[in-house]
């Protein structure tokens, strides 16, 4: 959506305050001996006290609140049994709806001790972010994001999967503008608006480029079981620096 008064920021601005301390909660749990569904129903609880709905049910009837995917589960992770344990690198993913308006966010962690290479990977999908959110501007071409992204991937010799990608948002889930994809598309020629609301997402891999579903018709994870750091924020797009709806 394109955001156009204060009323409509606001909304946004408070469904994305919600999705990012439930991010927040959930991360604060995590540890060995916790399951993804325990994990999952803190998140759960957080949307519920702030009368916030997961988007992922509302939208597409996923069987969790939140999606997460642990180690080679690259997205889309269903909660469920799976005990935690050190030194896994969990995905968190939250997305909910509140008052007609959506926000979207997600981050990687590791359960201590960190091994070097999960290390290597969440930090530099974190700073791909940080570099996309600097192109989120208003004149920008929307494929400078794919291309600060994958520069940085390039950089420590990781790669970016290209079968998912970022999305406008605000109204619904998935939204103009589709597919933001996390490299440089050359013929890519759409324009970042002033006011436009952004999921940005950044998948770093070990190696892989592509993702497949697993037969549980859900789960995410690359062919070769390359690991893959994500990291999401949605944004308002702005003359300057983006707003970013989804701090806590
Ligand atoms: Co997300
Ligand atoms: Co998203």
């Amino acid at each position: 959506m394109i955001v156009k008064n204060e009323q409509e920021l606001n909304g946004l601005r408070e469904i994305g305050r919600i999705c990012a301390l439930a991010l927040k909660e959930m991360a604060g749990a995590l540890r060995p001996g916790i399951t993804t569904a325990e994990l999952d129903e803190i998140g759960h609880q957080t949307l519920r006290r702030h009368q916030a709905r997961s988007a992922p049910i509302a939208v597409y009837k996923f069987p969790g609140c939140t999606c997460i995917s642990v180690n080679d589960e690259v997205a889309h992770g269903k909660p469920g049994d799976r005990v935690l344990a050190e030194g896994d690198m969990v995905n968190i993913d939250v997305s909910a709806c509140k008052d007609g308006f959506f926000a979207d966010t997600g981050a990687s962690f590791i359960i201590p001790p960190e091994p070097k290479i999960k290390l290597k990977l969440m930090q530099c999908s974190q700073r791909a972010l940080q570099k996309a959110l600097e192109q989120a501007r208003a004149g920008n071409p929307l494929n400078f994001l794919g291309r600060a992204v994958e520069d940085e991937a390039r950089r420590s010799s990781f790669t970016v999967i290209k079968n998912l990608c970022g999305h406008g948002i605000g109204r619904t889930l998935h939204e103009e503008p589709e597919a933001i994809y996390d490299d440089y598309e050359k013929k890519d020629k759409r324009i970042i608006l002033p006011g436009m609301v952004l999921a940005i997402e950044t998948f770093i891999s070990q190696g892989d480029q592509y993702v497949l579903e697993e037969a549980d018709g859900w789960t995410l994870k690359t062919k070769n079981r390359s690991l893959t750091a994500q990291f999401e924020h949605t944004v308002v797009i702005t003359e300057g620096e983006p707003i970013i709806l989804t701090l806590p």
